[in-house]
């Protein structure tokens, strides 16, 4: 540019104005999804959505589902916001709030078409494992939260847990392994970015209800 300064608004394309991000007036009641999008549309759910640039990312390639991103830590859903708005999406939203509780509490029964899992916390130390999100429990949240023929996507660099994770789906008489398809693996996360940067492969699974 020459003869004047950028603003940032010249820097960034235009964004959507309305913010993505779900203000709850109550957390013990269901979301209304149809108030949270314009369009009746198959919903995905990720669960630590982080930075949101796979969501994004995704949402954008997506247009004819709408998706939603939880994420406990402020500054990172609000990147999901940021992202969003940049790239003037109208099928994403963002919840603040812990995945579990999410799943348990605020989403209303068999709404999602699937959950995307990827790069959970891995926990490592034995005497801390109890804190993973995907422990025995959690096929019963994912069956509740599902609808009929859902998917449950997984992704993890942490080869202990990849392997709790295909136990306690493997458990389950309501869930069957699938393949991930190749359009989805194809869309990174930004952890993933990082790991395979490093040379740590990616290790995934996908689960169906039966
Ligand atoms: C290792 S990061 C992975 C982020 C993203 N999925 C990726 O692959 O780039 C895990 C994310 O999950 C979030 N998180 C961890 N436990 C959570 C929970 N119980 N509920 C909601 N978010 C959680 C963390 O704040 C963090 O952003």
């Amino acid at each position: 540019m020459t003869g004047r300064r950028m603003t940032s608004a010249m820097q960034n394309p235009p964004a959507t104005s309305a913010n993505l991000l779900v203000e709850l007036h109550s957390i013990v009641e269901r979301l209304a999804l149809a108030e949270l999008f314009p369009q009746p549309q198959p919903l995905e759910v990720e669960l630590g959505c982080g930075d949101a640039s796979f969501l994004v990312e995704y949402a954008r390639r997506n247009p004819g589902r709408n998706f939603i991103g939880v994420e406990r830590l402020l500054g990172r859903i609000q990147k999901l916001d940021r992202k969003g708005r940049r790239a003037t999406l109208i099928n994403l939203r963002g919840v603040r709030i812990e995945s579990a509780y999410f799943l348990q509490y605020l989403l209303p029964p068999n709404a999602a078409a699937s959950l995307h899992i990827y790069f959970p916390d891995p926990w490592p130390k034995k005497k801390h494992r109890r804190h993973r999100l995907i422990n025995e429990p959690f096929p019963s949240l994912a069956r509740a939260a599902l609808a009929s023929g859902g998917v449950v996507y997984l992704r993890t660099d942490d080869t202990d847990y990849f392997g709790q994770m295909n136990e306690v789906f493997g458990a389950s008489q309501e869930f069957q392994k699938v393949e991930t398809p190749a359009e989805l693996s194809e869309v990174l996360t930004d952890f993933e970015r990082g790991f395979n940067a490093q040379g740590i492969p990616t290790l995934r699974a996908a689960y169906q209800l039966k």
